[in-house]
């Protein structure tokens, strides 16, 4: 058994309407009150595509970033800020603390976690691990520090497919978690000798092939972009496999005028900056016969406002800390992509049959 049930999973919408309705004299006051305090506290802000499009726009307008998470953790690691905030999930708040533990890493909300990382809990995970000792572990960037410091290899949806052919070049045989869909994308495109946890991400999870099917022949001339944590029958439809990142950048350079996605829909605002003219459709969810918990958008990333923002910054709560020990054991299988991702071109689209 490699997979843990997923319980009180926050429903989107729920988090959504937590969250305070500022008039815009008063959300023009809150950016405003947020940009001074990122100077005063020599603070910078890396920001997921899947947070609030108010927080992409500060990131962007004060010096930040907003990227995928590979480049996320190599902005972090390389801006000379003393304090990061990361607006996304624990996940990408704890690898900015496993790379930089000499600065102060802050979080709007770290009840911000992922269904991955949940349902990967390192003792069950080490279990897993025992039983395979002639694997090599590589395991996806959004899981615990815990459970990276049992890896050997961290890896993004980037930079996923590269590793793991380097492996299979090298004839290692492969460990991987916790994304089963991931995992069997990877698996199929490299060939090589895998075992996989068997997690999902609750929100690519619900997207269906059959409605994206159907929505295809009201839009015969849309190409479908697709993160690889999707299920297998919506990337056999997708024209281009890959990170946000990557598919900001498909949307951006493929001929077509109209995009049918398969991610959380907090990478519109930034394809529509990408690419102003064309048109963004998103890929349909789950249907009748299943319930839409998150609908397309991470009811964690919905977690990032500018409230919180605003309130990390005056009172320097939910800072991140990582045990010592464990940091410097997960430290090693991060280091590794870091460096191998310097070293190496990364393929611009995971796959493309564009
Ligand atoms: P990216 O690294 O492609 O941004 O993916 C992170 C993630 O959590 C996707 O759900
Ligand atoms: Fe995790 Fe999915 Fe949310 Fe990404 S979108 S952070 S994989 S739950």
């Amino acid at each position: 058994m490699n997979s843990i049930p997923l319980t009180n999973i926050p429903v989107t919408a729920d988090v959504a309407a937590l969250s305070p309705r500022y008039s815009a004299e008063e959300r023009q006051l809150t950016i405003e009150r947020i940009k001074q305090l990122f100077k005063e506290q020599d603070a910078v802000l890396v920001a997921h595509y899947y947070t609030d499009s108010d927080l992409q726009m500060i990131a962007e307008e004060t010096g930040g970033f907003v990227s995928d998470s590979l480049d996320m953790a190599r902005f972090g690691n390389e801006h000379p800020s003393t304090t990061l905030v990361v607006a996304g999930v624990r996940f990408m708040g704890e690898t900015a603390k496993i790379l930089n533990p000499e600065k102060r890493v802050l979080m709007p909300d770290l009840a911000a976690t992922c269904s991955l990382d949940i349902g990967c809990p390192a003792p069950a995970f080490k279990e897993f691990c025992d039983s395979h000792p002639d694997r090599t572990v590589v395991v996806y960037a959004n899981t615990s520090t815990e459970v990276k410091a049992l890896s050997d290899w961290v890896v993004t949806s980037a930079i996923a497919l590269e590793v793991v052919k380097h492996l299979k070049e090298k004839g290692e045989k492969v460990l991987w978690a916790p994304d089963r869909h991931l995992g069997r994308y990877i698996q199929m495109q490299t060939g090589a000798d895998m075992v996989s946890w068997q997690g999902d991400c609750v929100v690519h999870d619900e997207f269906r092939g059959q409605l994206l099917q159907s929505l295809l022949k009201k839009h015969p001339d849309a190409a479908v972009l697709a993160h690889p944590e999707s299920p297998e029958k919506v990337i056999a439809l997708a024209d281009v496999v890959g990170s946000t990142s990557q598919l900001i950048k498909a949307a951006r350079e493929l001929p077509h005028r109209k995009f049918i996605v398969a991610t959380d829909r907090g990478i519109f605002y930034k394809m529509k900056q990408a690419a102003p003219d064309k048109t963004f459709i998103e890929s349909p969810t789950a249907g009748v016969d299943a319930t839409c918990t998150s609908c397309a958008h991470c009811p964690w990333m919905a977690m990032n406002g500018l409230h919180n923002l605003k309130r990390v910054l005056e009172t320097g709560e939910n800072e991140i800390f990582v045990d010592e020990a464990l940091r410097v054991k997960a430290l090693r299988a991060t280091q590794r992509m870091m460096d191998f991702a310097r070293n190496r071109t990364i393929k611009v689209l995971g796959h493309s049959n564009a």
